[in-house]
Formats: C-alpha cells, structure tokens, sequence
C-alpha cells in the first residue's frame, strides 16, 4: 500500500528556477499592452477588457506559482537559533502536554524532498538575504556562521508548536548528540516545564554545566519554588550547597550492598558477588545493632574486619539468653588455646562464638549472626583480598569533601549544610541539582552518581510497594555514559511504575558501549527507552541506531533517458530522437543516517510515542 501510495503522491519539483515569475512578468505586460490598445483605440472596449483580465489572471496564477517556488527556496534557508525568554515557556505549555519546541510532523513528502535535494547543490538555490523579507521572515533564517545545514528544518512550510501527551514520556526518553549540539538546550526546556509542573525534578549532571544550571536555579526561582538543593561532591565549603545521605532509605542491608556496588559496572562475576555479600553482612549487622550504617561507617567495619560488630550482636545475645556460668559451658566445647597466642579479647570473642554455636538454643540464634560468622570463619587471606579491593571504592566515596557531604554526620557542628535524602526531597517536591564534576574527577563523578541512582531505585521501590506514586519525580541525567549502571538501567525499565519520568541524555552509543563493555549491552539499555530525540550526531554507529529507530519509507525515483541517433543509410542523414521516463519506488531510511550529522545546533529529530516522528527545533531559554 504504501508503495503504491509513494506512487500517487504527486511528484514535483519545488527547488529549482522560478520560471512561473517570467512567465507572470509576461501575462503582466501583456495585461498593461492591453490596457495601452485600448487607450489608442486600437481594439473595442469589451474585447481589451476581457483579454486585459484573462492576462491578469493568468499573471496572478502564474505570479502566486513562483511565489511559492520562491517561498520554498527561502525556507531552504533554515530557522535561525533563537532565544526565547521563559516567560515564554509558560504560555506554550498545555495541562498534560509536553512542548517539544517548534517544527513539523515529519511525512514521507519530506524525505521525497531530501532526496531531491542531495541530486542538486542547496547552496545555489538559497535566496538573497534581502529576500527573505518578502516572506515575512526577515530576521529568522539561518545566518551563514551557525553550524549546520539550514534545508533541513525548512522542508516544510507550516511550522507549529510540537505537543505531546505527557504519559508517552513515562517510558524514558533518551537524547543522543554530539558535542555542542543542543542537548543542553533540550535539557533545560525539559526541566523547566518540570519545574513548572511542580514536579520532583532532580538533574544529575556528572560534567556540571554552570550554564544549565543557572538555568536550573533560574527555572525554579521563576516558578516560585525558590532555590534548588545543590549538590557538589568537592564542595569543600562547609555553609553553601547541601549534604546527601544516599544511605537514608532502606530496608535490608542488601539494599545498601546493592546500591554500594552499583558504583561496579558490567555483570556481577564472583568477585563483585562476595564483595556483595560481605557488604551486605556489615550492614546487617549496623542496622541489627540500630546503628545507621552510613559509608564511612561501613568502610571503618569492613577495614577493621568483622569481630566488633560480632562482639557487639553475641554480647545482645548472651546479656538476655546466657546464664552465669556460660563462658565455662562455652569453654567445654573449644580445643585449650596455647598461652600468650591470642589477645585477652580476641579469646572472649572465641568464648562468645563457642557460646553462640554450642550452647546457645537454636530459637535464639539470628540470620544476622550466622552471616557474621561466616564471614569470621572465612580465611583471613581471602577475606584480605576482597576487602582490599573494596577499599578503593570506600576510600573514593569517605575521603575528602565527598567524606562529609556523602556521609553527612549530623553532629558536626562545623558543617552547616542541610543534611537530606531523596526520601524526604520527593516529600517536600523539592528540586535538586547534583553537580558531579566529571571533568576534574570522572572516576567519583560516576561513582556518585551511580549510587544515587541506585538509592532513587530503592526510595521510587518503596514508594510503588506502598502505592505512592502520586507524586511525579522528573529525573534527568546529562552525560549517562558517564553513570550508567544497572539501577539505571532499572529506572528506565521500570520507573515509570514508581513514578519517575527519566530523561537521559548522551553524546554517543560508543561512550555507552565503552562503560557497559560491549556494543549490544549499550544498545539493549538504549532500546529501553520509549522515546528518542535526535541531535546533530555525526559518528556512524550512533546515527544507525537512530535511523533504524526511525524506520523507513518508500520514496519515487525518475529516471530520465534521452537519445539521439542519427544515420546515413540511405544516402541521407536521418536524425532519430527519443525521451523516456521511468519512476520507481524504492525503500529507504525516512531520516537518512548522513542529515543526522548536517543538524543545525539546537535542532532534532524526534521518535515519540510509539511512532510518531517530528522535526524540530528548540529555542535557548534566556533568562
Ligand atoms: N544561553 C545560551 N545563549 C546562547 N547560546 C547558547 C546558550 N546555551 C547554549 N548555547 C549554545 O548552544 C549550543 C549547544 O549548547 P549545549 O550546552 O546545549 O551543548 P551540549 O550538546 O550540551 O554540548 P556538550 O556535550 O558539550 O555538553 C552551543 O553552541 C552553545 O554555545
Ligand atoms: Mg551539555
């Protein structure tokens, strides 16, 4: 059908030579050589009055055919980058909508007219600046030194305001462009339509952008929602930004295991498996003791080893279930320790665990324990190594700055800075903006990041479990590459359940594919996404994801034979001509990969909703 239909649509040629305004010209003098006839009395009034209005008319027709041929050769000329005050943004919002920016449904015609434009050279269509004028748009194309290709946005001449049903983004939406390309500018108009919205807005920007998030603090002073929490991991300023406990909300020490070793990338192996488990058993056993465990707490137990926190579990069991003479029950069962080999405590704790085994009742025994326990039984050797190569991690996230902002203590008296969780940010509907600092630390940027994305999963988990999810948390993510891990990967799957509206933006699959290790775990957490927005992109593997995304369509092709013979047979020359024309349909991509790489700064190509595929391009918010 639709190849048929490519067949019908009607096949012209718009990006060539106005020839209907010479043809008008003609019909105009002819018209005026009318009117000067029958001023000299040459013709009959009644005959130089009806070929004085059929010349009219023809000169009109004519005159409004090279009109709109003129008309489509200005918009080849492109939009111009604009900026576009925020006041602005409030009138283009609807209840429920998303406004993308401006542009056009993109339609097969549109890829009819791209590829009539790659047999021809843009450039020698273009019009003169003056002329634009004629079309109203004076000021609005694209000047010469923007980057990008102009025709691109100009293939269509009714430009709209492009809305989309708010619930089509609750499947993620994911920006991909190169360097430069707008992906900030996309951002912020996102956010700020967040912000408005009243959602929970937290952007998560490991490069940390201060234009983006100027736009940000500006966005929800505007909104009236004051300043946002700000988050900088080297803050070493003690009074300005705020503290993050990413610890705050769990459940089981699993959770925080989880999201401690979300700092890991790629697939658990045996390592990150035990490192796991023995997180999770320090955990376990802070919250068993009701200490909240905070990282630079589980780093202190996990360097130390296990036995205080043994110490402190046997001696709440043996304080409530031991009788008097427990340590000589508990001695019966121990081999005699050699004189001077053990401390005096490390012999107590040997008691303690003899009594825990052998003559504590079963009933009164604890899974916590137990997991101790098998971690103080574990060889020391092998215990050594894992946590050796914990320690890296912990001492990344506890040293410096990040030691006090990221395991906020809330007696430090000297630290003024207000000490939250993502729990109590969604209560409040507040708005946070988490600068990572990729640039000076790329190795904490990410780090950080993926911890809090892994606490979000956990505060979004328990929100769904008690079915809260009235509030609408709007998540951003700048840079994903630089964080992507599995509560990510996570949030994009499944957010939407809890509630969280994620956009993430990146420059190439390449990046992606480098952090997860392969190119098809990077497209399999891309193919995640709901929607996809487009910007100018240049490296290949990146512009295939997008065109496949895209689709195809099926677009006419003519081609055109002409030949001449000519003979002498007869005795006579003897010309033979002939002219043939042979249209085709052929499939092709809708967008074509190498226009992804010709995109004007801040313009896109947008996959939303389940199909529908715009053209757009979004204005800089400026104040
Ligand atoms: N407020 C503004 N005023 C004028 N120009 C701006 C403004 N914000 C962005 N731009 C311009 O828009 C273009 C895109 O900038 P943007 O920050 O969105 O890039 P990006 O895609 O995020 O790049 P990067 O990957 O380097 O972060 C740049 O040329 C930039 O100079
Ligand atoms: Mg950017």
């Amino acid at each position: 059908m639709r190849n048929e239909s490519s067949l019908i649509r009607r096949h012209s040629l718009p990006y060539r030579t106005a020839y209907e305004v010479y043809a008008a010209s003609v019909w105009l003098f002819a018209s005026a050589y009318m009117a000067y006839l029958h001023a000299q009395h040459v013709m009959p009034r009644e005959m130089s009055a009806l070929l004085y209005i059929v010349c009219i008319v023809f000169a009109v027709k004519r005159g409004h055919e090279g009109w709109l041929i003129l008309r489509d050769r200005s918009l080849l000329s492109g939009r111009r980058f604009e900026l576009m005050p925020r006041s602005k943004l409030q009138t283009l919002m609807r209840p429920d909508y998303l406004w993308l920016g401006y542009g056009f449904v993109w339609e097969p015609k549109h890829t009819q007219k791209l590829h009539e434009l790659s047999r021809i050279n843009p450039a020698s269509l273009m019009l003169p600046d003056f002329m634009h004028r004629f079309f109203g748009r004076g000021d609005q194309y694209q000047k010469n030194e923007e980057i990008g290709m102009p025709y691109i946005h100009g293939l269509e001449p009714n430009e709209i305001e492009l809305h989309r049903f708010l619930k089509n983004f609750e499947g993620g939406t994911l920006i991909l462009g190169t360097t430069q390309a707008g992906k900030g500018i996309a951002l912020c108009n996102l956010f700020s339509q967040a912000v408005l919205r009243n959602d929970v807005v937290i952007f998560i920007d490991p490069k940390g952008s201060p234009r983006v998030y100027e736009s940000f603090r500006r966005a929800c002073t505007a909104a009236g929602r004051g300043e946002p929490l700000n988050y900088h991991p080297g803050n070493r300023d003690k009074t300005k930004g705020i503290r993050l406990d990413p610890l705050a909300t769990f459940s089981t020490g699993a959770q925080i295991a989880t999201r401690i070793m979300s700092v890991i990338p790629g697939k658990p192996d045996a390592f990150t498996q035990f490192a796991w488990s023995c997180i999770k058993t320090f955990a376990d056993a802070l919250i068993e003791l009701k200490i909240k465990p905070s990282l630079k707490l589980l780093s202190k137990h996990i360097n130390h080893g296990i036995d205080d926190l043994l110490r402190d579990l046997l001696l709440d069991r043996i304080e409530h279930f031991a009788s008097e003479n427990w340590r000589e029950e508990a001695r019966s069962f121990m081999a005699p320790i050699k004189e001077g080999r053990l401390t005096e405590s490390q012999e107590e704790l040997l008691l303690m665990v003899s009594f825990y085994e052998h003559v504590l009742d079963k009933k009164q025994q604890t899974l916590v324990v137990d997991e101790c326990l098998k971690v103080f039984h574990h060889s020391k050797e092998h215990y050594a190594k894992i946590t050796a190569s914990l320690m890296p991690i912990f001492a990344m996230l506890t040293s410096g700055p990040l030691g006090d902002s990221f395991s906020p203590d809330p007696k430090d008296a000297a630290d003024s800075r207000p000490i939250w969780n993502l729990e109590s940010i969604i209560l409040t509907r507040s708005c946070l903006y988490c600068h990572l600092d990729s640039l000076s630390d790329n190795m904490i940027a990410s780090a950080v990041g993926s911890i809090l994305l892994g606490d979000l999963v956990g505060v979004a988990g328990k929100r769904y479990n008690l079915g809260k999810t009235d509030i609408r948390i709007s998540l951003f993510v700048d840079e994903a590459s630089n964080v992507c891990n599995n509560p990510l990967i996570e949030i994009l799957n499944k957010g939407a359940e809890g509630g969280i509206y994620t956009t993430v933006a990146m420059q190439t699959i390449a990046d992606l594919a480098l952090r997860l290790g392969s190119q098809d775990a990077a497209r399999m957490v891309l193919g995640n996404c709901n929607n996809l927005i487009a910007l100018r992109c240049k490296d290949r593997p990146t512009q295939d994801f997008v065109t496949e995304t895209f689709g195809k369509t099926y677009i006419h092709q003519v081609d055109t034979t002409l030949s001449t013979h000519a003979d002498t047979h007869a005795g006579l020359p003897s010309f033979e001509g002939g002219a043939s024309h042979k249209r085709t349909a052929v499939r092709e991509e809708i967008i074509p990969s190498e226009y992804l790489g010709k995109l004007p700064n801040g313009q896109f190509f947008a996959f939303v909703g389940g199909g529908h595929l715009l053209k757009g391009r979004v204005p800089v918010i400026t104040d």
